[in-house]
C-alpha cells in the first residue's frame, strides 16, 4: 500500500477518456520512453483512469487510483451504478479522488457528501485526494478563501490525517481552460491551506495543484515551496507529454 512521503506526487486524471485499446497503446509508449531514457521514476505517479481501465493499468504495473467512490458506507448493497471504496481497493486502487469540481458541478456533490466519501476511502485503508477550488465569480466577488476553508471544514472527516489525505487545490476557472493560476496565486493559497489545516485539523497535508498544468508551466509550479505535486487532466492523456512532466517532477525534490 502507498504511503504519503515527501516526494512529488503526480496524478493523472484521465476523466472519461480512452478505450482499452487506447490505454494499452498509451502504456506501450509510456514504458518505451521509460526504457529509452533509462531513468528511474523518483516521484510518485498515480493513474486515475475510468473504472473500465483500472485493471489494464494495474496489470501493466502502474499505481492506480479511482476518480470517485460511493458515498454510502456499505461495502456491497443495492446501489445501482455505485462502486464502493473497498471494491476499488479490491481492484488495486491505492488512491481515490473525491469531490472533483466536475462531480460537484454535474452531480451536485456537496461538502457533506464529499465527507462521507472520504470517510469510506479511509475505512478501506486508501488515500483520499480531496479537491477544492473556487469559481471565477467567487474569486472576484466574495472572500473566496472562506469558500475554500468551508469546503475543507465541511468535507474533512475525523478520520483524516497526513497519512491518508491529500488536498488538491484546483481553481475551477483554471480547469481545462488553458488558464493557469499565477505562481503568486498558487503560492498564496497553498500557504493558506497549509496553515488552516494545521490550525483546524492539527495536521499538515500534502497539497498538490491542478488546473491546466502542462509541459510549459509544470516546472514553475513545482518550484513553489508548498506545492507537493500536480493533478493533471488534459496533459496526462498524452504519454510523451506526461512522461516529460514526470521527469521535471523527478528533478524537483
Ligand atoms: P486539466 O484538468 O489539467 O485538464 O485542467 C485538471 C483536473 O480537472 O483535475
Amino acid at each position: 500500500m502507498s504511503e504519503i512521503n515527501n516526494k512529488n506526487l503526480i496524478v493523472a486524471n484521465w476523466k472519461m477518456h480512452k478505450s482499452i485499446h487506447a490505454a494499452q497503446q498509451y502504456i506501450h509508449s509510456f514504458m518505451q520512453l521509460e526504457e529509452l531514457e533509462r531513468s528511474s521514476i523518483n516521484c510518485d505517479v498515480v493513474f486515475c483512469p475510468p473504472v473500465t481501465l483500472i485493471q489494464v493499468l494495474k496489470e501493466a504495473g502502474m499505481v492506480v487510483g479511482a476518480q470517485d467512490c460511493c458515498a454510502f458506507s456499505e461495502i456491497e448493497g443495492a446501489f445501482t451504478g455505485d462502486i464502493s471504496a473497498q471494491m476499488l481497493k479490491d481492484v488495486g486502487c491505492q488512491y481515490i479522488i473525491v469531490g472533483h469540481s466536475e462531480r460537484r458541478k454535474y452531480h451536485q456533490e456537496s461538502n457533506e457528501l464529499v465527507k462521507q466519501k472520504i470517510a469510506n476511502v479511509h475505512k478501506a485503508g486508501l488515500i483520499a485526494i480531496i479537491c477544492i477550488g473556487e469559481t471565477l465569480n467567487q474569486r472576484e466577488d466574495e472572500d473566496y478563501k472562506q469558500i475554500l476553508l468551508k469546503a475543507l471544514e465541511e468535507g474533512m472527516p475525523e478520520s483524516a490525517n497526513d497519512r491518508n489525505t491529500i488536498i488538491a487545490y484546483e481553481p475551477l476557472w483554471a480547469i481545462g481552460t488553458g488558464k493557469t493560476a499565477t505562481i503568486d496565486q498558487i503560492a498564496e493559497i497553498h500557504q493558506y491551506l497549509l496553515e488552516k489545516s494545521l490550525s483546524r485539523f492539527a495536521f499538515s497535508p500534502k497539497i498538490i495543484y491542478g488546473g491546466s498544468v502542462n509541459l510549459e508551466n509544470s516546472q514553475a509550479i513545482l518550484d513553489i515551496s508548498n506545492v507537493s505535486g500536480l493533478l493533471i487532466g488534459g496533459a496526462s492523456l498524452n504519454p510523451e507529454i506526461f512522461y516529460k512532466i514526470i521527469k521535471i517532477a523527478n528533478k524537483n525534490r
